[in-house]
């Protein structure tokens, strides 16, 4: 096992970004007095959550490894089961995330399902993006929630990723349900601004019902205020449950934040999600028993994937869906 290996995961960004926005709120707004004491215990608070989360990520690297050697085919049919690839934000690897490109270049490839974000804009259209904000993946800035669709669709959403890619736009849901047309499953991912955003589970309902797409998208969240507005509709569609990881043998879990208690109020749902790191043989055997499907997000490396698939997992979220080689 190489040290440089580790780091490298080290680097990876494992938390959502709103999770991660959630943790740095909750550090910011601990004590904003100025005093020395107040910077000392600010300071202690935050360093001893990257210790527990670096120290969360070392023991599962030296229980699961890390790759190094030649590419491997990856095995997604194991006891008789097949394990459903999700292109997650699309064919990310090969194109911009969450443009059409990308999901073109997804419904291309082997993948079952194509994992997007959605967020809300100013004059309430739903749009595919990860972040709240416009300034990573296109050339504007500031929160979507603050700008019309009109002048969103001005943007160039390809060049942060390749040049040839400067015409690609920052699509619509709508698009999005348009250009899939249930040739494969859509995973759509609610997302928050820095508030929920009023009506987006009705809205992302009412546009499944308008495509008829109700049995080939499957709703995902972190957030459990989304899933019980989808829930509390009773909409006929599939949903998943987010979470980062769990901690072994202990009912704690984080999703946006600590949480306590086992996964009974998710019945609802027909998954929980986790990142790879935590799913473990003992995650994936656990959310069995309690009536769950598992996805992990995110891999991209073969054996890893493979790793996943031997541990139980019903799902990947990958961005290389484009140039992995399923055997
Ligand atoms: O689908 C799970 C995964 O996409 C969650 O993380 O930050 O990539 O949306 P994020
Ligand atoms: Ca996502």
């Amino acid at each position: 096992m190489k040290l440089s290996c580790f780091l490298n995961l080290c680097k990876t960004r494992i938390l959502p970004d709103q999770a991660s926005a959630r943790l740095n709120g909750v550090f910011l707004n601990v004590n904003r007095s100025n005093t020395l004491k107040s910077l000392f215990l600010k300071q202690l608070i935050k360093n001893s959550f990257t210790f527990l989360w670096s120290g969360l990520l070392l023991v599962n690297f030296l229980f699961t490894g890390c790759s190094s050697g030649t590419p491997e085919k990856i095995k997604l049919i194991s006891q008789n089961r097949k394990v459903m690839l999700a292109a997650h934000r699309g064919a990310s690897e090969v194109a911009p995330e969450n443009t059409l490109a990308a999901i073109q270049k997804a419904l291309d490839s082997p993948a079952d399902y194509i994992e997007i974000d959605i967020h809300q804009t100013l004059d309430s259209q739903l749009i595919v993006m990860h972040d709240a904000t416009l300034d990573r993946t296109t050339n504007g800035e500031g929160e979507i929630a603050a700008r019309a669709l009109a002048q969103i669709k001005t943007l160039d959403a390809g060049s942060w990723f390749k040049p040839e890619f400067k015409y690609e736009k920052v699509p619509t849901l709508e698009e999005v349900l348009k250009l899939v047309k249930g040739r494969k499953k859509l995973l759509i991912e609610l997302k928050k601004g820095h508030d929920f955003y009023p009506g987006m589970a009705d809205e992302t309902i009412a546009l499944l019902q308008k495509y008829n797409a109700r049995n080939w998208c499957v709703l995902q969240s972190f957030h459990d205020e989304i899933l019980q507005q989808i829930w509390q509709n009773e909409y006929n569609v599939p949903t998943h449950k987010l979470i980062v990881g769990k901690l072994p043998m202990l009912p704690v879990y984080f999703d946006v934040s600590f949480q306590f208690g086992t996964f009974d109020k998710y019945y609802r749902a027909s998954a929980i999600n986790v990142h790879h790191y935590f799913a473990t043989r003992g995650f994936v055997k656990l959310v069995h028993n309690a009536g769950f499907k598992t996805f992990a997000w995110t891999a991209d490396d073969p054996a890893e994937i493979n790793r996943l698939v031997d541990r139980g997992v019903d799902g990947i979220m990958s961005n290389a869906v484009a140039t992995l080689v399923v055997q």
